[in-house]
């Protein structure tokens, strides 16, 4: 599987069930490598998506509840064996924490920035391999950096 997603120095990819810190450059990266694929997310992370479904992508939901609203061309899964293979698994931790197993690769952003406020959600890392990484950018107007990277799950 590959997983895509964007985090802080202090590990953190969402604040009070949004993103922790949004970037351009980086939204476009995540459509670029994503578009006409296929992206799976948990609930929390689609009930956190401004404009939903993303479009020109098959989107894949996974809840537990049966009741969930039903969005005519969104898939809603109650299985994590229902993900189709080749994905892209984009969210948010409880997901990522189910599913990272050997091999699998992730798309990184990796924002040179501390985030300390009470609803932040951090996420921990699974043992990984360097891939490769971009060069260094900085965020228009501001004083931070980010950069790409990608590696194997060991
Ligand atoms: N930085 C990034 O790149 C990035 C990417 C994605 C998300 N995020 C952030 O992450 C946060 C959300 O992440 P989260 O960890 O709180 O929640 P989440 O992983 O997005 O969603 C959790 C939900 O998924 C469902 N679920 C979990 N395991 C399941 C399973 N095995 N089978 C079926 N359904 C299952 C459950 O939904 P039900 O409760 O409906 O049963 C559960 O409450 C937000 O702040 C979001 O902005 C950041």
């Amino acid at each position: 599987m590959r997983y895509i997603f964007s985090i802080t120095k202090n590990n953190v990819i969402g604040v009070d069930n949004k993103l922790a810190f949004k970037i351009h450059h980086d939204l476009l990266y995540f459509k670029m490598n994503t578009y006409q694929s296929t992206i799976v997310m948990g609930r929390k992370t689609w009930d956190s998506l401004p404009f939903k479904p993303l479009r020109n992508r098959e989107n894949y939901v996974l809840s537990r509840n049966k009741n969930i609203e039903k969005i005519h061309g969104v898939h809603h899964i109650d299985s994590m064996k229902k993900i189709p293979e080749k994905s892209w698994i984009i969210g948010g931790n409880e997901i990522f924490q189910q599913m990272f197993k050997s091999g699998d690769i992730l798309y990184i952003t990796h924002i040179n920035l501390i985030i300390e406020e009470s609803c932040m959600l951090k996420m921990a890392l699974p043992e990984k391999k360097f891939l490769w990484k971009s060069r260094l950018f900085l965020v228009p107007n501001k004083d931070i950096e980010y950069y790409f990277a990608c590696y194997k799950v060991l």
